[in-house]
């Protein structure tokens, strides 16, 4: 029996892994182990040797039983110690900052008009930048030989040779919305409208891809009157003082009357400064809906009536923030994003202020 347990013991303790550990539990003190075999040998015995055999054998089984015990526990401590050795990790090192983007000038300039004509009831519509000519077009009372046609420098989509279906068109604008909102709800209707318009034009103030935000507002009994309230509410929100405001008459197909609107401005020392002075600056189109307009969108114009009015949002940010080209608007500059853009928390409000 010494001879057994020095054996063992021994084993164990230069077995490599947990492998070898199980292997000589099996020989040592498994089913048919060498310490059982000598446990069957006990039957033999006379009741005098068996008294000593007996417990002398169970002692020597729970010895190798702790001996693999304890061996198992140190090979898990060195295995652990070898990983930490090679896996670690320096909490103390500084993070990763990572850069905070920032919000563009147009998005901005968006969420404050759309803020501000939410207080008075609006709703936002959009529309697809792709359309046919029957809504930028036809439905808004401009006919093909209408020179607003050729004058707005409209992209046109490509056909396949033989598809003599019209080509669609890059909206030049966002007064389809207005058909399609009309089609969607029908009247009453209160909505602002903004989004991308494309017109083939390219200089300080233009490029081929720009913003506008339709305005259109159609019930029973609504006149010029609530027009004008409604964009000098406007402006002077926008703006953050009272702007006065000048209503020319003119003339665009989808509004009759039409009115282009005038904002208060000054031009000292070459910047342009709103909401004072006695110069005046035009920043949109607008006018009550043309019945076949109307007619065009399924609302009967003996029963309904409205305005629609167009602005352009570029104009807008470039006047509120004096940002004096357009076109650095769209060359993702990170210098000019860095410099003109907004803070991505500062959510527009009335309430909470419309910038910072
Ligand atoms: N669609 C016009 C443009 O792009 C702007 C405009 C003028 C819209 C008068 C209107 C309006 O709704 O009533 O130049």
């Amino acid at each position: 029996m010494d001879d057994l347990k020095a054996k063992y013991l021994e084993q164990v303790a230069h077995a490599a892994d947990e492998g070898a550990l199980e292997a000589i539990r099996v020989a040592a003190v498994g089913k048919k182990g060498e310490v059982a075999l000598k446990m069957r040998e006990l039957g033999k015995m006379t009741p005098e040797e068996r008294q000593v055999a007996g417990p002398a054998l169970n002692a020597l089984k729970n010895e190798i039983n702790s001996a693999l015990a304890a061996k198992k526990v140190a090979l898990a401590d060195a295995a652990l110690d070898e990983r930490l050795k090679t896996e670690w990790l320096d909490v103390t090192l500084p993070g990763r900052a990572r850069r905070i983007g920032s919000i563009h000038p147009i998005s901005q300039v968006t969420e404050e008009v759309t803020a501000i004509f939410a207080d008075m009831g609006f709703a936002v519509a959009e529309g697809p930048q792709i359309e046919t000519d029957w809504y930028n077009f036809d439905a808004l009372n401009i006919p093909g030989h209408h020179p607003a046609r050729a004058e707005m420098d409209t992209f046109y989509t490509h056909r396949a040779e033989g598809d003599n279906r019209p080509p669609h068109v890059l909206r030049t604008h966002t007064s389809p919305v207005q058909i399609r909102s009309m089609e969607k709800t029908g009247a009453p209707i209160r909505i602002i409208c903004p989004g991308r318009v494309y017109r083939a034009d390219y200089d300080q103030t233009h490029t081929p891809m720009f913003h506008q935000i339709e305005g259109l507002a159609i019930d029973k009994d609504i006149s010029m009157a609530n027009l004008k309230w409604v964009l000098e509410e406007f402006f002077s929100a926008f703006f953050g003082t009272h702007v006065e405001t000048r209503f020319r008459a003119s003339h665009f197909p989808f509004t009759e009357p039409s009115a282009e609107v005038d904002i208060q401005c000054s031009w000292e020392g070459g910047t342009v400064k709103v909401g004072e002075g006695d110069d005046w600056l035009e920043v949109l189109g607008s006018g009550m809906v043309h019945p076949k307009v109307l007619e065009a969108g399924g609302i009967d114009p003996n029963e309904y009536q409205g305005f629609a009015f167009g602005i352009g949002i570029d104009r807008l940010a470039m006047l509120k923030y004096g940002i004096p080209d357009l076109r650095a608007f769209f060359d993702s500059d990170l210098r000019w994003l860095r410099h003109y853009g907004f803070a991505s928390l500062d959510q527009p409000t009335l309430h909470g202020g419309l910038s910072r």
